[in-house]
């Protein structure tokens, strides 16, 4: 995904863009560009690389202007590839994909018009020069008439003093304050905006310094209501931190107690009453990488609350599975971002089944949000880093909350309880687990496997996850049990195995694996839940740490030893753990 940004009727411009282009790096950071209006012209500065790379942009001033920050999809990182692109008196910022882009570039390029880059987004601006006439708003309708795909779009035109926002599946949140604003988050608006409002699909918005007024994709007038900026839309920056991913770690428990607290306001109430009025005969769980992580994590404490199947999938294979009815299906998209294309795909899928979904997200204000029928909430306030953290905690609080509320008031008050147990556990943990021997095995490990079984092999899959994305050292999860079906040929001398064990149950098994990993000359850590200690394992594993223990959230406590071994490894390897290479915080592509 991109981030996307403009305002207008303001001093300096290019000051307040290149500020909101920093909030939304998270987004992106292959390339950045700004321009500004300066009178009747536009000025442009786009480079490769982070947004620190147009750092002189500040100094463009201007009244209005446009900012982008990208995660390259079409053509490479490259300044050519950098938006904003710019034509006929335009210049245009794209966050999605156009997905008809090569037809409609070859009719363009058949008409004789010349392209500079190799991006989808490009073929924007040149449908605009093609359809201005004059009118600003015609050519708008013509050009978005013409795209297939997803779009957020912010626009400007050297005759029109203001900007145009356009709304089509990726998000738009418009701003009022000293000025108008758009951009593609909230926190990008905090200190700009006094009031937002989110654009709906098929929406454009025509910012001026008198104020916004706005009209659907046929060109009929709309209105807008806004609100003061949620005080949860800020991200307070680091915080004296040196890296948001340990900022966002520290905030853990407060994740998990405003997740309760959101559980108890009327309107979740309400929708929880629907719910155990319906009669389920299934429960389908789909996200992405940590989101489907906390999902299938959630999976066995569900089904067992709750007495009938609950599955989890990855929402990339589900939504092109071929299946029929739903009908009687409670289906659950988890999504931090409640952008990612796959899952609010899958959801939109699975509703035209006939399931009823439900939106477990920590963005109220999200496209999943809009395709669901009620929403779950996860209330961990804004991540910025790119590392999934204290959203995953807070996603395996709020899926437990919603299974327990499903099982009826006896267990969503058992499971209040121990959740605010976990929230005291998870501050415990943060300030105790002693991390750094394991993080200094893992810099120097040729490959890090993470086990579990039972509800530890999500755990396993989600600490694997955490270390490879942000210290790059390669690795991957497996069931403890699999591990001598096959993986136990990779256990040498050079390889870490981390253990996760939180269940007595099953701990002598998980204890075993450990056992024959040491046998064979691998180096070996365990997380371990107090109470469930295999007898003799403290000895024979190389590292040992010891976590409190939650029979209902397991996995929110084992999260922490984990994401600090990543954390720790990624800073001792000199790895940016914000913003590590190749990703963005979510991924609003297929
Ligand atoms: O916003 P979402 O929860 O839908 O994002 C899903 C994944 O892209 C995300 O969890 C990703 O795996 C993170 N980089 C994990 O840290």
């Amino acid at each position: 995904m991109c981030g996307i940004i403009a305002c207008a009727g303001v001093r300096r411009a290019s000051e307040i863009l290149y500020k909101g282009l920093c909030d939304l790096e998270y987004r992106g950071y292959d390339s950045a560009g700004i321009s500004v209006k300066r009178g009747g012209e536009i000025v442009t500065v786009k480079r490769a690389g982070r947004v620190s790379a147009i750092e002189c942009a500040r100094r463009l001033g201007g009244s209005a202007g446009i900012g982008h920050t990208r995660w390259a999809t079409h053509g490479r990182p490259s300044d050519e590839n950098a938006h904003p692109h710019c034509r006929g008196g335009f210049s245009v910022v794209h966050n999605g994909i156009i997905e008809n882009y090569a037809v409609l570039k070859e009719e363009l390029i058949a008409e004789g018009d010349e392209f500079i880059s190799q991006t989808d987004s490009e073929v924007v601006v040149h449908l605009l020069a093609k359809y201005y006439r004059g009118d600003l708003k015609e050519a708008v309708l013509r050009t978005v008439a013409r795209l297939k795909g997803a779009f957020a779009l912010c626009i400007l035109h050297e005759d029109f003093e203001g900007f145009v926002a356009v709304k089509y599946r990726n998000p738009v949140i418009v701003g009022c304050g000293n000025g108008c604003f758009a951009a593609s988050d909230m926190p990008a608006l905090s200190g700009i905006a006094a009031r937002v409002a989110v654009l709906k699909d098929g929406q454009i918005a025509f910012a001026c310094e008198g104020g916004f007024t706005f009209c659907d994709f046929e060109g009929n007038a709309a209105s807008l209501t806004f609100s003061p900026l949620p005080p949860q839309a800020r991200s307070g920056g680091t915080a004296g931190f040196p890296h948001y991913m340990i900022k966002e770690i520290n905030e853990i428990p407060a994740a998990i107690r405003q997740t309760a607290a959101a559980f108890e306001t009327e309107g979740c109430a309400r929708a929880f009453a629907k719910l155990r009025r319906k009669k389920f005969s299934q429960v389908m769980l789909c996200g992405c990488g940590t989101a489907y992580h906390a999902a299938l994590a959630a999976a066995y404490a569900g089904e067992e609350l709750i007495g009938v199947p609950v599955r989890a999938e990855t929402a990339g294979e589900y939504r092109y599975r071929r299946r029929g009815s739903l009908a009687g299906t409670l289906f659950a998209a988890v999504s931090q971002s409640g952008e990612t294309a796959d899952t609010v795909e899958a959801a939109r899928t699975a509703k035209a089944a006939g399931a009823l979904v439900a939106a477990v997200t920590n963005v109220p204000y999200s496209a999943l949000t809009s395709v669901a029928d009620i929403v779950v909430p996860v209330r961990a306030g804004a991540e910025i880093c790119v590392a999934a953290t204290k959203s995953y905690c807070g996603q395996c609080a709020a899926l437990g909350l919603m299974f327990s509320a499903l099982a009826g008031g006896r267990h969503y008050r058992q499971a209040k309880r121990a959740l605010g147990e976990a929230e005291g556990m998870c501050a415990g943990a943060i300030s105790h687990c002693a991390v750094e021997d394991v993080a200094r095995a893992c810099a120097s490990a040729s490959a890090v496997y993470f086990i579990g079984r039972g509800a530890d092999y999500p755990a396993a899959l989600e600490g694997s996850l955490k270390l490879k994305e942000v210290s790059y050292v390669p690795g991957e999860g497996f069931p403890a049990g699999e591990l001598k079906h096959g993986p136990i040929a990779l256990i040498d001398g050079g390889t870490l195995t981390v253990a996760v064990i939180t269940d007595p149950a099953l701990a002598e098994k998980t204890a075993s694996a450990v056992e024959q990993v040491c046998a064979r000359g691998g180096r070996a850590a365990v997380v371990c839940a107090e109470g469930c200690e295999p007898e003799g394992l403290r000895e024979r594993a190389e590292f040992f740490i010891t976590v409190p223990r939650s029979a209902l959230f397991p996995a929110i406590i084992s999260a922490i030893p984990l994401q600090l071994i990543a954390y720790r490894t990624a800073v001792i390897l000199g790895r940016d753990p914000d913003k590590p290479r190749n990703l963005a915080k979510s991924v609003t592509v297929e």
